[in-house]
């Protein structure tokens, strides 16, 4: 993918850059001649990053403050130049269940994953709608298909990022702006390290990264990986919920 990828693109803002999943994506834009500007909280995470790569602009922000994304929207259009491709990816995630179930804890996990990507869009879309043109590309998970156990805060949010492209995809598409759902299985990053239950099928971020920019290069609409993980998730997506309820269960007991 490496020096493939300039030909879509000139300007990408990855949110979530300073680590995982984003940190890869900005790195292998940013060696295929992309401009990139990486977003997170962490400063020196980015200053880092940047320092890696002369493509590469730390954008520190935090994806709670609608005003912290409408900045940064400006100050990368002014620098940078029109975004051509916006990938919305900071996330947090907890393991937590109706047993330890924190209404704050979930609402913070919603803030960061759905009203992260809320508040990057509104500068988007105005943007994009008047230059009838740009991709934004929303990453979910496949968490998101279906309610999960112990995924009370994440899974719900990530249902609704799911929701959400779909509805852009309708809306955005008529005014010339591409949309894409990412949908990852299991990826070794800063995220998962944390998890104690069984990760089939994880792969690195590397490859995550460069599955999605393979995605986002064909302007697929759904990109989910790996498909060993994928096919059976989206089979049980479409179960009856007692057939359901009876896997998950099950599946809950190894957790
Ligand atoms: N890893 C997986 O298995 C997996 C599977 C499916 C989906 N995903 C999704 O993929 C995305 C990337 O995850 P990852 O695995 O790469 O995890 P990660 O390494 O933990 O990266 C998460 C990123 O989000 C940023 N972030 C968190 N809160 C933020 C905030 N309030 N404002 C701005 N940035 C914030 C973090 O940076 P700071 O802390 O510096 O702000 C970090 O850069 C997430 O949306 C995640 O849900 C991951």
């Amino acid at each position: 993918m490496d020096g493939n990828v300039s030909a879509r693109w000139k300007t990408v803002w990855i949110t979530g850059a300073s680590t995982g999943i984003g940190r890869e994506l900005s790195l292998q834009l940013a060696r295929g001649g992309v401009r990139v500007a990486a977003s997170a909280r962490s400063r020196e995470k980015l200053e880092a990053l940047a320092a890696e790569h002369a493509n590469i602009t730390a954008v520190p922000l935090d994806v709670t403050i609608a005003a912290d994304a409408a900045a940064a929207h400006a100050r990368i259009s002014a620098e940078l130049g029109p975004i051509d491709l916006a990938v919305l990816n900071a996330g947090v995630w907890d393991q937590m269940g109706a047993d330890n179930y924190d209404a704050a804890q979930a609402m913070r996990t919603m803030a960061v994953n759905y009203g992260g990507a809320a508040n990057a869009l509104a500068p988007l879309l105005t943007d994009m709608r008047a230059r009838r043109s740009g991709h934004i590309a929303i990453v979910a998970s496949v968490a998101g298909y279906r309610g999960l156990p112990k995924s009370i805060g994440y899974a719900p949010s990530k249902a609704a990022l799911i929701s959400l492209a779909e509805v852009l995809r309708l809306d955005a598409a008529p005014q010339g702006i591409t949309v894409s759902l990412i949908n990852p299985g299991f990826v070794d990053t800063p995220m998962t390290a944390v998890n104690k239950f069984p990760m089939p099928f994880m792969i690195t971020a590397e490859d995550a990264a460069a599955r999605i920019l393979r995605g986002l290069e064909r302007q697929k609409f759904e990109i989910v990986f790996p498909w060993s993980l994928a096919l059976p998730l989206k089979i049980l997506r479409a179960l009856p919920y007692p057939a359901w309820f009876a896997l998950a269960r099950r599946l809950s007991g190894k957790m």
